[in-house]
């Protein structure tokens, strides 16, 4: 069984640290994208504070499919393009959004949602689908959430068989 130790008294840069530490003892051994994944959103919202949503959608021809995630129902499919996730894929870097209210075509899967980030997922070049946060608190993510989180994802996607998820 995995122990998840608080990291509430951590610098930011300290807690990503730390969950890239939990993230690699969660993957040793197991390859499996789906479960990886799962795990990961699961750290990830228990983790870091004030999240209301942490999951993944994986690319599936030209659309996000909805992954495994933490908090409220969510839409299911995103077309490249549309969205904050759209945005984050097509543009294949990582969109920070302060003020979801301010960004033309934002989803709003959750009304309680105020500020977004979304990194996307590229391994080896490919495009595999985007690692998607959001907040209720406005401006809840900056430079270090961005770098974090990027290496987090660049773990799960050297960890993980996600063929079958992406493609
Ligand atoms: N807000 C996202 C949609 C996904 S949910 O936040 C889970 C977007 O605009 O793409």
């Amino acid at each position: 069984m995995h122990v998840v130790e608080s990291m509430a008294h951590l610098s930011k840069v300290d807690l990503y640290r730390a969950l890239r530490e939990q993230l690699a003892a969660l993957f040793v051994g197991e390859r499996n994208g789906l479960a990886n994944a799962a795990n990961m959103s699961a750290l990830l919202y228990d983790a870091l504070p004030d999240l209301n949503w942490a999951g993944f959608y994986f690319l599936q021809g030209r659309e996000l499919v909805l992954g495994p995630f933490q908090g409220k129902v969510a839409c299911v499919r995103i077309a490249l393009g549309r969205g904050v996730c759209g945005a984050a894929a097509e543009r294949r870097e990582t969109v920070i959004v302060p003020d979801v209210s301010a960004f033309p075509g934002h989803i709003a899967c959750d009304v309680a949602s105020r500020s977004e980030i979304v990194v996307p997922l590229i391994h080896h070049g490919q495009l595999k689908g985007v690692l998607d946060l959001d907040s209720s608190q406005l401006n809840r993510f900056d430079l270090d959430d961005s770098r974090g989180l990027k290496a987090a994802a660049d773990l799960l996607l050297d960890s993980s068989d996600l063929s079958y998820l992406a493609g």
